[in-house]
């Protein structure tokens, strides 16, 4: 049992709702016994997709089956199209088969895509089940893994149906990153330098040497990134939890990272990059509408490119800027961003005039 000073513990404050998110190296097998320690009911699920399960699933059944759990298993394929109602009407199928009632936990194992999908099923199965994340991206663990948004994509949107259902514990184990591919590493590095951006210009000014770092996978950068950036998260999540103010400063990047990797269709750039594509974006409109300055505009700019990240294919203006005006923030069909007017601060959501976007979009060559 690794002694409590090598586990580092990271508290959401939510009332009742609190919960601690824990990190680790080789944590998995301490599954059972954390269950145990946080109430979890004794009859849980694990649900786990193809890539993780040979990997990990048979640790985690194997510490709680000898911390008393009654484990099963659901494991799917990998893979964002996953995150379907197709999907989770199988999963509630097979829960029923299992007579899973309201005493039956739900447990997710692995990347955002079992996170999201688990935890709506968590979230709307027989109207509510006890949820714990264990995540094992650099993406889940620094992001998606805390603050309780689930959700599932629809044909017309991504996340465009969910709820907020937040875990009884998150367990990062930073042992899983090892068998990581590199780009998944970089799609995590997306959320990364996003925090540093919005909230932090000292863990930004870290980041430089630390990138090169986690790539490499060590696991000490790894960890430290998980702890800091939870640590951020946190502060967001508990002043405001279900995004009505604060909490959309997370949005940074991310109004350009999904038109991106929509207009790729969610295959040539991966959520993480289209993201890190998207804050390089914004920060030039930022600099356009005169709030951040030239240096802190090129800071942000290095930092971004000294990840390796694949093209932005080309599409056109008017594609991307509709489903920017799509977006399930804008309730007016405006253009809303989230902009750094320096290396740790942004404005809450800002309209920007469309042909400014378009000439930014263009001068990327990213739109013709
Ligand atoms: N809920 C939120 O607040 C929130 C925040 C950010 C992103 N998201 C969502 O997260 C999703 C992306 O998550 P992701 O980047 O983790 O993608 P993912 O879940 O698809 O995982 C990426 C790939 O890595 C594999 N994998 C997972 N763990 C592994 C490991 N330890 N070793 C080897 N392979 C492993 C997976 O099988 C998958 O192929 C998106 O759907 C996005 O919308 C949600
Ligand atoms: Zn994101």
């Amino acid at each position: 049992m690794p002694n409590s000073k090598s586990v580092t513990r990271i508290t959401v404050p939510l009332g009742e709702r609190t919960y601690p998110i824990l990190i680790g190296d080789d944590l998995l097998k301490e599954t059972g016994r954390l269950a145990k320690e946080h109430g979890i009911p004794r009859s849980c699920v694990v649900i786990t997709d193809t890539n993780v399960a040979p990997l990990y699933l048979p640790a985690v059944i194997k510490s709680l089956q000898r911390h008393g759990f009654e484990a099963s298993s659901i494991v799917i394929p990998a893979g964002e199209v996953q995150k379907s109602l197709r999907r989770a009407e199988k999963i509630y199928t097979q829960l029923l088969r299992r007579r899973a009632g309201r005493r039956t936990a739900i447990i997710a194992l692995g990347g955002g895509v079992v996170g999201d999908l688990a935890g709506f099923i968590a979230a709307t199965y027989q109207r509510g089940l006890p949820f714990v994340q264990v995540p094992t991206t650099l993406l889940s663990q620094v992001d998606s893994s805390v603050g309780g948004k689930v959700g599932i994509n629809h044909p017309l949107g991504k996340n465009m149906i969910g709820a907020f259902h937040q875990p009884l514990f998150v367990l990062a184990d930073i042992s899983t990153l090892q068998t990581l591919p590199e780009r998944e590493i970089v799609c995590g590095l997306g959320e990364v330098v996003k925090y540093g951006v919005i909230l932090d210009a000292a863990f930004f000014s870290r980041l430089q040497g630390g990138i090169q770092a986690a790539l490499r996978h060590d696991t000490k950068t790894l960890r430290r990134f998980v702890a800091e950036c939870c640590t951020m998260k946190s502060f967001v999540v508990s002043r405001d939890e279900r995004e009505d103010g604060l909490r959309s400063i997370l949005n940074f990047g991310h109004t350009i990272g999904h038109a991106l990797e929509k207009a790729g269709g969610y295959r040539s750039l991966k959520h993480g990059e289209a993201v890190l594509w998207g804050m390089l974006a914004e920060t030039m409109i930022s600099r356009r509408v005169g709030l951040i300055d030239r240096e802190q505009e090129f800071r942000i700019y290095d930092l971004i490119r000294s990840v390796p990240l694949p093209e932005v294919p080309r599409s056109s203006s008017a594609q991307l800027l509709r489903t920017m005006r799509n977006d399930k923030k804008s309730t007016d069909a405006q253009i809303r961003f989230i902009l750094p007017r320096s290396i740790g601060t942004v404005t809450l959501p800002t309209v920007v005039e469309e042909k400014l976007i378009s000439r930014v979009l263009r001068d990327l060559s990213w739109s013709y």
